[in-house]
């Protein structure tokens, strides 16, 4: 296990199923065409678009011109909300108000934060300890001008599931359209939009061993947007740019495997990610599980560990072959600790101790073994030098015996 890599970074991103690869590649030297084009390479290229359109929206429980294909589930999140705001809110001046929740990735914070320097207003609701936002809060929050709510589906950093069912009754009958950030979601949970009851879904492929650089907006029916980029006019005029058919064909093949593979791998993950929680909890003092006990994506074993500053942790990690963050990836090279931990109500020095491990398709028994082998002698060394000591009894209510028995891997 010394020499090879230990990969737990899944919820960053993942490793390209090979049966992905093998989709893609025709598309980057056999089948080029622009499916824009009026020969036959082109209808090819027309026809692996409008497959891959097709076997997504079966998937997603919806038709084919409700999916957008996009460069990312950042451009996704953006084209969702800042297509919503400027149709409804600019143009038709409906209202200028947004509600979110704090544990949001930045794609769609930053993308509320832009807004706001544009005239609308955002409330940003608090969330519970587990992660979870309150259904009253978000009831009370909404006015007369609120014209979308964006809540994201599974947080990336402390995997807590939202209760999107919940959430989109409060807004059909508030007639508020409902944007779900699903990018941490792919693997594990239903992506059946009639049964999420969302308007607008954000998606992207490389969270689910597909490529990177391409994602997916769901779009309902009779619903506009304003688009943010102008061109050639394809995807119904709302994403202009020649359409990426490699990565869209891998896309497309990367969720029909997750999805065909959801069960099997919940189950098997679910065990892998309860032996890790409840192994370091039993063998680390001063350590908790952050994000809520069950509804949470099973890869995730979010653990804050009381006196280390995560990032030393990681170093430690890294050289003993071990990929694991701190938060998420885009936000870890920063020295800030995360704002998913500190919205869940932990102090400031505590949040610094929080590591995520998030496994995967290729994750084995072995490499947990490995990882709960070398962790406690590494924390030793990290606490060896470390000058914080916080007290225990400041944290009774995270340390308790009730909370290192966790009913891992349900998965609400
Ligand atoms: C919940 C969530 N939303 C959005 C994104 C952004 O996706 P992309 O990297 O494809 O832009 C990520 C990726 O880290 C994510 O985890």
């Amino acid at each position: 296990m010394e020499n090879k890599t230990v990969y737990l970074d899944n919820a960053a991103t993942t490793a390209v199923d090979p049966r992905v690869v093998e989709a893609m590649i025709p598309y980057f030297n056999e089948n080029y065409g622009n499916p824009g084009s009026m020969h036959s390479l082109g209808l090819g290229g027309q026809v692996a678009l409008d497959n891959s359109r097709e076997k997504i929206s079966s998937i997603l429980n919806c038709s084919t011109e409700e999916i957008l294909f996009t460069g990312s589930g950042t451009e996704s999140c953006n084209m969702a909300i800042k297509g919503v705001a400027h149709h409804l809110g600019k143009k038709l001046k409906k209202g200028n108000h947004i509600i979110t929740q704090k544990t949001e990735h930045h794609a769609v914070l930053e993308t509320c934060e832009f807004l706001e320097k544009e005239g609308f207003e955002v409330t940003y609701l608090d969330v519970d300890r587990f992660g979870m936002v309150n259904l009253d809060d978000l009831k009370n929050a909404i006015r007369e001008e609120t014209i979308l709510v964006s809540i994201m589906y599974a947080n990336n950093e402390i995997g807590t599931i939202q209760p999107l069912e919940e959430i989109s009754d409060i807004c059909r009958e508030n007639k508020i359209l409902f944007h779900t950030d699903a990018c941490q979601a792919g693997n594990y949970l239903d992506l059946d939009v009639e049964k999420i009851g969302c308007d607008l879904l954000s998606l992207n492929g490389s969270k689910i061993y597909g490529p990177k650089g391409v994602g997916l907006l769901y779009l309902r029916k009779g619903i506009m947007i304003t688009p943010l980029i102008h061109g050639g006019g394809q995807e119904r005029r709302l994403r202009s740019g020649t359409e990426n058919i490699p990565l869209i064909v891998g896309f497309a093949k990367a969720l029909e495997i997750a999805t065909a593979e959801k069960e099997g791998e919940t189950e098997r993950i679910g065990k892998l990610s309860k032996k890790l929680t409840e192994g370091i909890l039993s063998t680390i003092p001063k350590a908790f599980l952050n994000g809520h006990p069950e509804k949470r994506i099973v890869s995730n074993v979010n653990i804050s560990i009381l006196d280390v500053e995560g990032e030393a942790v990681l170093l430690y990690l890294d050289h003993r072959g071990v990929c694991a963050s701190t938060g998420s990836a885009c936000t870890s090279k920063t020295l800030d600790p995360s704002h998913v931990i500190l919205a869940t109500g932990l102090p400031y020095e505590a949040a610094h101790g929080s590591i995520r491990f998030s496994l995967g398709r290729n994750t084995t028994n072995e490499e947990i073994d490995y990882v709960l082998e070398i962790l406690p002698e590494i924390i030793k060394n990290v606490r060896g030098i470390s000058p914080v000591n916080l007290k225990a009894e400041d944290f009774k209510e995270y340390l308790s015996e009730a909370n290192k028995k966790i009913s891992l891997g349900v998965v609400a």
